[in-house]
């Protein structure tokens, strides 16, 4: 059996980009494999965060794991901050890191926008996503698309301190799925959805209501053309639509093209408006059952401790490679 781990940021909007991108492996991979999810708040703050919201932000991402089909019997489900391994790691790791390095992630670049007075957090964020991953030999690491360039410097780290200190890490692979690796948004094709972009109709998020959702691929970019055909470069607006409709359905993009052949972009909205909603309520109905639980809190309280026997073991493997300690 594999150790698959992956993260979520509790920054709120969960979108069907997450989902379609990394929740929908997640899910996909815990029968097989040795499955731990984390709710990354350590990550979060990275840029400033209302408490209060934040803490909501968490509860409502443990639910939405729960919703989508995650099963604490056979994951492991927690809140990154309940674990003090990460943390620890993360500085042993950062000494091991380059400042070159970091400076390359575009992650960085977009959100610092060159400013001096972005948050240092924001600059070493990719060494801390290292941390939580190295932490538990994680094999497989399902995320989005986005997530490349940290993946690689993960990789970079783990085999620097093997060649340094002898086989400490092992060493992991990213996970992407083909037509949700990168939903793109509504509005905008050419740039990704994101939870923080100011337009609501940019993204579709797992807890709009069925209304909503029509709205916005309703009046989602396609182009003048006409026809329904994939071509992410001439087509990137009707192409997205298209993943996004793979990636409900299950239908392969030449089955969904010949489908709609001849028919009009409205035709193909109002049935993508269909597979999405019926894909998004029964997530939605299970969320609000879960989602003010008491079985929530113990869930991650249980999740918090399994994670941390795990945690205590690598952390003094490490540290006595290092000579950390007594
Ligand atoms: P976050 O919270 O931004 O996103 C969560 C997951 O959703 C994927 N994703 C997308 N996939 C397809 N299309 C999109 N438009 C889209 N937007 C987001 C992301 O790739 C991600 O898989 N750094 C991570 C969180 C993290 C993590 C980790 C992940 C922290 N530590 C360790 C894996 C392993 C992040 O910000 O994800």
């Amino acid at each position: 059996m594999k150790r698959v781990f992956s993260g979520v940021q509790p920054t709120g909007n969960i979108h069907i980009g997450n989902y379609l991108g990394a929740l929908k492996q997640f899910v996909e991979l815990q029968d097989e494999n040795n499955c731990i999810y984390c709710i990354v708040d350590l990550h979060s703050i990275t840029l400033p965060q209302d408490p209060k919201v934040l803490r909501k932000n968490i509860l409502d991402v443990a639910a939405l794991y729960l919703a989508v089909g995650l099963d604490p019997k056979k994951s492991i489900i927690f809140v990154q901050s309940m674990v003090p391994g990460h943390t620890e790691l993360s500085w042993i790791l950062t000494c091991n890191s380059y400042t070159g390095e970091l400076s390359r992630m575009t992650q960085f670049k977009q959100k610092s926008r060159d400013s001096e007075s972005a948050p240092t957090g924001l600059f070493t964020y990719p060494i801390l996503m290292a941390a939580d991953i190295l932490l538990y030999d994680t094999d497989v690491v399902p995320v989005g698309n986005d997530q490349k360039q940290h993946i690689e410097i993960t990789r970079d780290l783990a085999e620097r301190i093997n060649n340094k200190y002898g086989k400490t890490f092992v060493v992991p692979d990213g996970r992407f799925l083909k037509e949700g690796a990168r939903i793109m948004s509504l509005d905008d094709p050419t740039s990704k959805m994101s939870k923080s972009a100011e337009n609501i109709h940019s993204r579709i998020s797992l807890l709009d209501d069925a209304n909503k959702i029509k709205k916005s691929i309703m009046r989602a970019t396609t182009d003048s053309e006409g026809t329904i055909r994939f071509d992410m470069e001439n087509k990137p607006g009707i192409s997205n639509l298209l993943n996004i409709y793979s990636a409900f359905s299950g239908m392969k993009v030449p089955d969904i093209e010949k489908k709609y052949e001849g028919l009009g972009y409205g035709d193909f909205k109002k049935d993508l408006v269909e597979v999405t909603v019926d894909a998004i309520l029964p997530i939605q109905q299970r969320y609000n059952e879960i989602r003010e639980s008491e079985e929530l809190i113990t869930i991650l309280k249980d999740g918090a401790e399994k994670a941390n026997a795990i945690s205590e073991k690598t952390i003094s493997r490490v540290k006595h490679k290092f000579g950390l300690g007594l």
